[in-house]
Order: structure tokens, then C-alpha cells, then sequence
């Protein structure tokens, strides 16, 4: 089916206790498997681009792929901009049939960011895209811009319902202990600031930095009341180790196809397991 905008997937979410998987893209491959994985799910699901994808495929690559993907299931699907840095590259998106955006001003002051998240909306409104806000820190990797642990703050449940009442934004993530990338040890999530945001908003909540967070905080977490869970490293190190694996038994191989072939199925595999985790099977 056509792609849907991602606000309609998380509400139903929301109101069910379960959160819609959001798996990072970077190429046909793993657009496939994001769909596959989800549609041997009946799940519903969000495939998203960030700053990274954007540069190494294009806009206009992955909105393309995508649409024949979601094209080809039955399942409902979104395409979300992760991390957008600009006014300008949300519209980008928009234009390019994306059906929802992340606006991450998460850096700016907290006028500022409603500010930014405010224009995205008006225009997204007009044509039913979903937008998503961030308050808070994420720490790792953020794209480009590395937040140190040490800088890394989390979200105050205040500024999230003043945020979220001011900006009426579709999805909100926040911070409470999670990072991008690998962790070194095991990540300690603060559910008691979850719960207290949780009171303040009715927005649903979107967990980043998903991957190497054991499968009982997530699940935690879902039950709090997060409704959306980005993945993105635990995708990459299936798709990797799998190609790895087909280069190292047989150096020889030349074909692409024989190393993004096992890439891909490894993908299906760890995504399908993700959806299981959030409770989205059996929910498109
Ligand atoms: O937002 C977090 C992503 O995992 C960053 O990925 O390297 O594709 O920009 P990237
Ligand atoms: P991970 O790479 O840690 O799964 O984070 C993904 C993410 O939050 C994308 O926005
Ligand atoms: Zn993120």
C-alpha cells in the first residue's frame, strides 16, 4: 500500500501498549528487509533516513525505494526523516513524499526549538506529515555532531509539556540514558523520569539509541508508554558480520549479490526479533 504518515501508526501504538519499530535505512538492502521483516510480522513499521543515509543514497533514492517497498506489502508503512538539521531539509523531505520528519533542534535553547519545530508543522500539517520533536540530549553519535557523555542531558518533564503543548507535535524523543552506536557497558535507563514525562504529555514518546538496550528495558519502556523505537546499530552489525562472514570464508567471492544476499536475510532476522520485542506483531 501507499506509504501512511507515522502519526496514525504510533497513536494506534500508543493506545495499545505496544511501540512501532523505526529501522534505519541505507540502501536497498536494508529497505527490502525492513519490509520483509515487517510484513512476516504483519507488523506495522517505520522505515527512517538519517543525515548519514541522506548523504550516502540521496533523498530521492530511498523515498523511491521505499515507496516501491511499502508498494509491495500489505502492512502499513512510514518514511521518516531522522534527525532533520534544517527548516530546509524537513521540506526537502516533504516534497520528496516522505510521510513524516524529525525535526531535532535539540541543541537549541528551548524557545528556540519550539520555534523551529512550530514552522516545520505548519507546513507538514497542510499536507498530513507527521512531525517528530526532541528535547534532551541523546548521547554517542547524533550524525554528525558528537555529544559527549558528559554533556549528554536528559529531558525534563517540564520542558517536554511545555514543549508538546506549545508546538503540538506528533512524536516527542526524549532523553533518559539511552546513546547511539555500540555501548561499552550495559545502558541504565531512567524510567522514573519516563513515568513522570509520561504524566505531563500525551504525545506519544520515541526512544533513540535503541540498539544494545536489553530486550527487558525496552519492553519496560513500551509499557511506560514509549510508542516508537529507532534501531539502527544492531541492523548494521547483522547486515555486517553477515557480508564479513561470506568475504572471510571465501576471499575469493567477487559477486555482490553472494555477501548482500546473506546481509540481508541477517537484517530480516535481528529486525523481526526487534518487532517481536516492542510488541508490534500482529498489529498492522
Ligand atoms: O541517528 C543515528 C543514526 O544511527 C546515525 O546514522 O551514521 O547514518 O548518520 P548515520
Ligand atoms: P542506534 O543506532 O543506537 O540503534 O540508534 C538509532 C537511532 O536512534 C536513530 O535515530
Ligand atoms: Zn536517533
Amino acid at each position: 500500500m501507499a506509504l501512511v504518515p507515522m502519526k496514525e501508526l504510533i497513536v494506534k501504538a500508543q493506545k495499545e501498549h505496544y511501540a512501532v519499530g523505526a529501522f534505519n535505512c541505507n540502501n536497498m538492502e536494508i529497505v527490502q528487509a525492513i519490509v520483509a521483516a515487517a510484513e512476516a510480522e504483519n507488523a506495522p513499521v517505520i522505515i527512517q533516513a538519517s543525515q548519514g543515509a541522506i548523504k550516502y543514497a540521496g533523498i530521492d533514492y530511498i523515498a523511491a525505494l521505499t515507496r516501491i517497498a511499502a508498494n509491495s506489502v500489505k502492512i502499513p508503512v512510514a518514511l521518516h526523516l531522522d534527525h532533520g538539521t534544517s527548516f530546509e531539509q524537513c521540506i526537502q523531505c516533504i516534497g520528496n513524499g516522505f510521510t513524516s520528519v524529525m525535526i531535532d533542534g535539540s541543541k537549541l535553547p528551548l524557545e528556540g526549538n519550539i520555534a523551529l519545530t512550530k514552522r516545520v508543522i505548519e507546513i507538514a500539517r497542510i499536507l498530513e506529515v507527521s512531525v517528530e520533536g526532541e528535547l534532551g540530549k541523546i548521547g554517542g553519535t547524533e550524525d554528525d555532531i558528537s555529544v559527549s557523555e558528559k554533556e549528554a542531558f536528559f529531558t525534563d518533564p517540564l520542558d517536554a509539556e511545555r514543549f508538546c503543548k506549545e508546538t503540538e507535535v506528533d512524536a516527542l524523543a526524549i532523553a533518559i540514558g539511552t546513546a547511539h552506536g555500540q555501548y561499552k557497558g550495559i545502558p541504565k535507563l531512567d524510567f522514573d523520569r519516563l513515568k513522570e514525562i509520561v504524566k505531563r504529555v500525551s504525545t506519544p514518546i520515541v526512544l533513540h539509541g535503541s540498539s544494545g538496550v536489553p530486550d527487558d528495558a525496552i519492553r519496560e519502556a513500551v509499557s511506560l508508554g514509549v510508542a516508537k523505537v529507532n534501531i539502527d546499530t544492531n541492523i548494521r552489525e547483522a547486515f555486517t558480520d553477515a557480508a564479513r562472514k561470506v568475504v572471510t570464508d571465501n576471499p575469493k567471492e567477487i559477486d555482490p549479490r553472494k555477501m548482500l544476499g546473506p546481509a540481508r536475510e541477517a537484517a530480516i532476522e535481528v529486525i523481526r526479533q526487534k518487532i517481536r520485542v516492542f510488541g508490534s506483531n500482529g498489529k498492522a
